[in-house]
């Protein structure tokens, strides 16, 4: 998707003067990794099922925890369903527009149709761990099947809005109680009219420790952040609440910031997950 695949080239994209020193400068599966940027206008050419199978294996190709394989996934092409799920995550227009929506999902309920089929225990299936292995291995597949995407020249943007209202999504998809969307991802042929570039990260140093964790040694590179991503908004002219650290604060003010989010726990205990 980048101009350049040199891996220090995008290695600067993503951290300007802050970028290591690459151990290796030419390396199709880091090249892939690092040009990640989110797509969220694409042409109209479909996706074929080709695709999606190669996307499907790549998930499943996941490390997925004591091989439960919590997860399962809805493809969704149909214009007037994907309209409607745009509706429920906000009205995001590239919902809409992507020819191929997928929604991630923590899925308990084929270890508890299995267990009911052969007649054997499963009351940890009601405590928060198995929520957590459900949605941690929906998340390392899709992002599995985002990377493969991306090695196929296809653009991704994962969708939380899934969350905003999730019995609506539910209801929208038939999904089954112990089942539940974590996040979506609109997936398309990205739009050469409407070109994308690589979002800097914070400096490595502000999220890496060594040996134990160190509260402060995260000040000194957030402040560093704060210039390099002023810069970019600026560049690509994004309109933002103030600067990262106002964005990102804003983004967390309170339960009227999160768009139907706060009653997830409710949501997640009426859909069968735990509260154990
Ligand atoms: C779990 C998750 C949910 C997201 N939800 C949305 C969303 O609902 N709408 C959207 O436009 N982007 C969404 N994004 C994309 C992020 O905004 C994006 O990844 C982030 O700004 C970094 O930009 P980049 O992916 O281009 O590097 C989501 C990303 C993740 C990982």
């Amino acid at each position: 998707m980048s101009e350049s695949t040199d891996v220090q080239t995008l290695l600067k994209a993503r951290y300007g003067a802050a970028a290591p020193t690459p151990l290796t400068t030419e390396n199709p599966v880091i090249s892939t990794l690092l040009q990640h940027r989110s797509v969220r206008s694409y042409t109209p050419e479909p996706v074929s099922d080709d695709v999606l199978d190669v996307m499907l294996a790549a998930a499943q190709s996941a490390s997925t925890s004591s091989n439960l394989q919590c997860w399962s996934v809805v493809a969704v092409r149909e214009p007037q369903r994907k309209q409607r799920l745009a509706a429920l995550a906000g009205q995001q227009r590239h919902i809409e527009q992507c020819p191929l929506f997928l929604v991630w999902l923590a899925d308990l309920q084929r270890l508890d149709a299995t267990g009911e089929r052969f007649q054997l225990r499963r009351e940890a299936l009601d405590y928060m761990e198995m929520l957590m292995i459900g949605v941690i291995d929906a998340t390392l597949a899709a992002q599995n099947a985002a990377v493969a995407a991306e090695a196929l020249g296809l653009g991704v943007v994962y969708i939380g809005g899934m969350r905003d209202r999730p019995e609506e999504v539910a209801a929208e998809l038939g999904l089954p109680p112990r089942t539940v969307a974590v996040f979506g991802m609109c997936v398309g042929h990205p739009d050469p009219e409407k070109p994308t570039t690589i979002k800097p990260r914070l400096p490595g140093a502000a999220v890496l420790h060594r040996e134990r964790y160190d509260p402060a040694a995260n000040i000194g590179p957030v402040d560093d952040y704060l210039h390099i991503a002023n810069a970019f908004y600026r560049e690509q002219q994004m309109k933002t609440n103030g600067n990262w650290a106002e964005h990102s604060l804003h983004r967390v003010r309170g339960p009227e910031a999160m768009r139907g989010r706060d009653r997830l726990a409710e949501a997640l205990r009426a859909r069968g997950f735990p509260s154990r």
